[in-house]
């Protein structure tokens, strides 16, 4: 038996558009993608002999093949042609779930990049990622991680520069959005701001860490602050502490700040956890 060991990191969205529905229901995007710091810890056994087993440290995630990392592996191992000879798959979660930031997403991108990385790289990150579409839309940014532009209906990712130094304070408050339910939302909604993802691309070339918090801009945020004034007001946080910019991540419900004065994010993160367990202070990756 082998074991091989992944951190998955979750991801913020700098910049999220929706264009449009496409002929499969799901939505055309264009947002530009961020790796942060803040994991969950991967470790797959190999050759246990054994049938499949998942164990996960927080009860009301599922620990079967409804998990997008058991998924991601069946998928991989039903690709390759490869007989894993039994596999376990242990998640410790650290990523709140039903937050945008990508949870089960980034296990099933760290899943397939360590069985890619064990069985000698069978794919390239491009072909691993194809394959993480497979599994879900944000899997593909998860396996290629950094900084980078994600398109269609997630399955395109080019790769930008990385993001300048700086800190990620994160903050979920105490409720979720059902990312489905948003999108008929948004559908029925007339978008009146989309992100400007030209000048982030330009702001992130010049490394221009103020220009690229003004430009980040998530169509989802409006719609969910609209219903629930709390992301209004974690915002509104995040600015008095001397964020650089602050925005909603994905489809919600966690507000992240950026800023280039570390212990002004270490005193908002302290200040804000007492109130939010879902607090976290991250770094980019
Ligand atoms: O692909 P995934 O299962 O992560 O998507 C979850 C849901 O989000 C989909 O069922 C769909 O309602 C919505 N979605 C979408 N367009 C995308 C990505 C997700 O409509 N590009």
């Amino acid at each position: 038996m082998t074991t091989l060991s992944e951190s998955a990191f979750a991801k913020v969205n700098l910049t999220l558009d929706v264009l449009g529905i496409r002929d499969d229901g799901y939505h055309e995007l264009e947002s530009v993608m961020q790796t942060i710091s803040l994991c969950d810890d991967i470790q797959i056994n190999v050759g246990t002999k054994r049938p499949w087993i998942m164990h996960c440290s927080r009860e009301d995630i599922p620990a079967d093949e409804r998990n997008l990392a058991w998924k991601a592996a069946k998928f991989f191992f039903e690709n390759t042609k490869i007989d894993p000879d039994g596999l376990e798959i242990n998640i410790t979660k650290r990523i709140p779930s039903e937050a945008g930031l990508g949870g089960g997403s980034s296990d099933a991108g760290a899943v397939l990049r360590a069985l890619n990385s064990y069985y000698g790289q069978p794919y390239s990150i491009a072909e691993l990622a194809k394959l993480g579409a497979l599994v879900g839309s944000d899997v593909p940014f998860c396996v290629v991680g950094g900084t980078a532009m994600v398109k269609g209906r997630g399955e395109h990712v080019r790769r930008l520069p990385n993001l300048p130094e700086c800190t990620f304070v994160l903050c979920k408050p105490d409720f979720s959005s059902s990312t489905p339910v948003l999108y008929k939302k948004l559908d029925e909604t007339v978008i009146l701001k989309h992100p400007n993802n030209h000048a982030m691309e330009q702001a992130l070339m010049k490394k221009d860490l103020q220009s690229i918090a003004k430009n980040i801009y998530n169509v989802f945020d409006p719609v969910v602050a609209d219903e629930h004034d709390e992301i209004n007001i974690i915002k509104s946080a995040f600015y008095h502490a001397g964020a650089l910019g602050q925005q909603m991540s994905g489809s919600g419900t966690t507000v992240f700040g950026i800023f280039s004065d570390h212990d002004a994010a270490e005193r908002i993160y302290n200040a804000l956890k007492n109130q939010y367990p879902n607090t976290f202070i991250a770094k980019q990756v």
